[in-house]
């Protein structure tokens, strides 16, 4: 029997491996990627020779984490309850294909993972797993053992001889930690309580609003079909455009959020995240839609984006509903095309200029000034009469009154 694990290289992936060999007698095959997290993942591999792991994948996956998974969620100007630009939930369905694929070259029939059983990584995971892989096996050693506390993971190494800098790896964070190219989240610890205002040393991507410059940054976004493939007109790839943007956004102060959110599995839970690139992509893709959608094209979207928010947070990316959503979004962005001057100053993101050739903005139209014909101001009365014909059959009838 063999396991594909996603493999972290931290202390509780590694105690897995142990467990898992220890557990189910089998064969570990370990997958660490680089989503971006700002971490090196190649000490993971001799991490997992000293586990005695034979097969051990580490892929930089970086790019298509961008390209297909952030970006096409962009598109729908996605943000889950009003707040949470999605950036765990939106590298998880990468992972779990990636988890099925190697198990497939591997010949193994189960994965596994470290996630909770208290958590929507868990979910997402297995949810990904089973669509790719319908017959897969899933374990979850965190739903099975009964090692919930670092001291009795602690006393497990002790006992199974992992090697000790695993245990006491640097100084470890009082947070529960995710990090990847779109943002880096925390949970846990003092946050535990709401009330709780999150200390400044927590932050590890940006300065706070207080501290950032007090002389504006500016910069110009060139969108393609809705993707952002240009930063002040130098061409770049997707993972480029994201990790300059988290760079300058972070000086500036921008991206940081604190929330309350509502997990799949039924809890509330405080997190902290800080997401400045995405939070300056989302306000740079409303402005170019703004001149480039029609109107109802455009509602229409902000109608469906909830729904597809909801799915890929609850870990439904693999779906034929996502897929059906994707459709109508990436139909919408051919005209999407243009660029968007913003200004980060002190954790803002202010869009002060757009421009496209596919613009319908027309100032023949909207000006103040004379218009030449362009628009009929007399049409407007008809307009608001026909309108208002059914509120005025329903005034008569007294419907109206309070
Ligand atoms: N609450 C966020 C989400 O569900 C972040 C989860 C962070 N995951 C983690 N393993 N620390 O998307
Ligand atoms: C976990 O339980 O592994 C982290 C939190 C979450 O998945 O929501």
């Amino acid at each position: 029997k063999k396991v594909v694990l996603a493999y972290s290289g931290g202390l509780d992936t590694s105690v897995i491996v142990q467990w898992l060999k220890d557990t189910y007698d089998c064969e570990v095959v370990t997958f660490t990627a680089d989503l971006g997290q700002g971490e090196e993942v190649e000490p993971a591999r001799a991490k997992a020779q000293a586990l005695g792991v034979k097969e051990i994948y580490i892929e930089d996956l970086r790019e298509t984490f961008v390209r297909d998974y952030v970006f096409p969620m962009f598109r729908a100007n996605t943000i889950y309850e009003g707040e949470y630009l999605l950036g765990t939930s939106i590298a998880r369905p990468l992972i779990a294909r990636r988890l099925i694929e190697i198990a497939n070259e591997t010949g193994a029939d189960a994965i596994a993972h470290g996630a909770t059983g208290k958590g929507n990584d868990q979910v997402r995971f297995e949810l990904g797993a089973y669509a790719l892989k319908p017959g897969v096996r899933v374990i979850a050693p965190w739903r099975e053992w009964d090692l919930n506390s670092r001291e009795k993971l602690m006393n497990y190494c002790e006992e199974r001889n992992i090697p000790v800098d695993f245990a006491k790896n640097k100084k470890k964070s009082p947070y529960s930690m995710d990090a990847n190219l779109l943002h880096i989240s925390y949970e846990g610890g003092v946050l535990e309580d709401p009330w709780t205002e999150a200390e400044e040393e927590m932050w590890r991507w940006s300065v706070s609003p207080e501290a950032a410059p007090d002389q504006a940054t500016y910069i110009d976004l060139t969108f393609e079909r809705g993707d952002i493939v240009a930063i002040d007109g130098k061409a770049m790839k997707p993972h480029d455009v994201l990790s300059h943007l988290n760079k300058v956004g972070g000086e500036n102060g921008v991206g940081r959020l604190d929330i309350v959110e509502n997990r799949y599995v039924g809890m509330k839970s405080r997190g902290c995240y800080e997401t400045p690139g995405g939070t300056i992509m989302l306000r740079a893709h409303r402005a170019i839609e703004s001149i480039t959608l029609d109107r109802e094209s455009a509602h229409l979207k902000d109608e469906l984006m909830p729904k597809y928010a909801e799915l890929i947070y609850n870990g439904y990316w693999w779906s034929p509903e996502r897929k059906m959503l994707q459709a109508a979004i990436d139909q919408s962005q051919g005209c999407v095309n243009g660029v968007v001057r913003l200004k980060l100053y002190k954790g803002n993101v202010i869009v002060v200029g757009r421009e496209s050739e596919d613009s319908l903005f027309d100032a023949s139209i909207a000006t103040f000034e004379d218009d030449a014909g362009a628009y009929d101001q007399k049409d407007a009365e008809g307009f608001i009469k026909l309108n208002a014909l059914r509120l005025r059959i329903a005034a008569k009838r007294g419907r109206l009154d309070d």
